[in-house]
């Protein structure tokens, strides 16, 4: 984990509300591993003090990327943000995603929006290629189809309007193939808490493994404050762990689903 002062090399909108910043943050971007988060504080922002934790989307030259959604004053700071500013980043954090080997199930990667943005290191060091199912309310929310298509990938989006690809949420796609794929495949997805936790029955329907990485928010970012615990299963019932350091990335039939708020 390092704290380092970077410089904002670029910064712009892909689609709608959905941004992307490039950051110069070498010992970061060599560090990161696919899953992991950073934990950002932009500056200039009395309302947004507390730091803001992103998924690292894309890392190398000495950069990092980062896609970011406007949802609120942090990341609406973060969009007015022009090359050469400076800000705080706290990273590589958490447990990121298990590789995907040659000898293994197919990855099926499942993403809600800017869920996508914790896949794409998975899906580049990958080393067997498989299929990425992008969801989302509308076209808008179809973002960064490119990037994966261009690491040979299959991209099949959804769109809760039919605005683009398949109409309908995004598990419906995954559910059809699961029911023609049998236990052959793997799940790994990123996205809203009820995505994840659809994911995770189609898992269970199905019998195939699931990785999800959990959305909570979060304060400190690295186990200190108790803000981002999630309920998971143990051996003697249950226990709350940290999104930040147990996670962000867990097995799907950890999670104890039925308490997750
Ligand atoms: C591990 C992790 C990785 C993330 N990766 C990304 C990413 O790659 N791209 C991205 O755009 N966002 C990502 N997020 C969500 C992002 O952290 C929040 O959207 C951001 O903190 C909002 O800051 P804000 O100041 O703009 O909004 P605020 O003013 O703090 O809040 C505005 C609204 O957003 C809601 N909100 C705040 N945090 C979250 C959250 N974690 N999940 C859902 N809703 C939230 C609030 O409840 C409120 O309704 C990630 C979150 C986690 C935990
Ligand atoms: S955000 Fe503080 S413990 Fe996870």
């Amino acid at each position: 984990m390092l704290e380092r002062t970077v410089c904002v090399r670029a910064n712009g909108r892909l689609s709608g509300p959905y941004y992307l910043i490039e950051l110069e943050a070498p010992e970061i971007a060599a560090a990161v591993k696919p899953g992991q988060f950073a934990h950002v504080r932009v500056p200039g922002q009395p309302e947004a003090l507390l730091r803001r934790p992103f998924s690292i989307f894309k890392a190398g030259g000495g950069t990092i990327s980062i896609v970011y959604k406007v949802v609120g004053r942090g990341t609406a700071a973060m969009a007015q943000l022009c090359p050469g500013a400076e800000l705080s980043v706290i990273g590589p954090l958490g447990r990121g995603f298990t590789l995907p080997d040659s000898s293994g199930p197919v990855p099926l990667l499942v993403a809600g929006g800017y869920g996508i943005a914790a896949l794409y290191l998975l899906a580049e060091r990958a080393a067997v290629r498989g299929i990425v199912f992008m969801g989302g309310k509308s076209r808008s929310d179809i973002i960064c189809e490119a990037d994966f298509s261009a690491l040979g990938w299959e991209v099949r989006p959804a769109t809760e309007d039919g605005s683009y690809g398949e109409k309908g949420l995004v598990t419906e796609p995954v559910r059809a193939l699961l029911e023609r794929a049998g236990s052959r495949v793997k799940l790994f997805a990123c996205g809203p808490m009820p995505m994840l936790a659809a994911v995770a029955r189609l898992a269970e329907q199905f019998n195939v493994p699931a990785e999800v990485s959990a959305d909570r928010q979060m304060c400190c970012g690295v186990g200190a404050c108790l803000t981002c615990v999630i309920p998971v299963r143990t051996p003697a019932g249950w226990e709350y762990q940290r999104v930040c350091t147990e996670g962000p990335v867990f097995d799907a039939r950890q999670i104890a689903w039925e308490m997750v708020s």
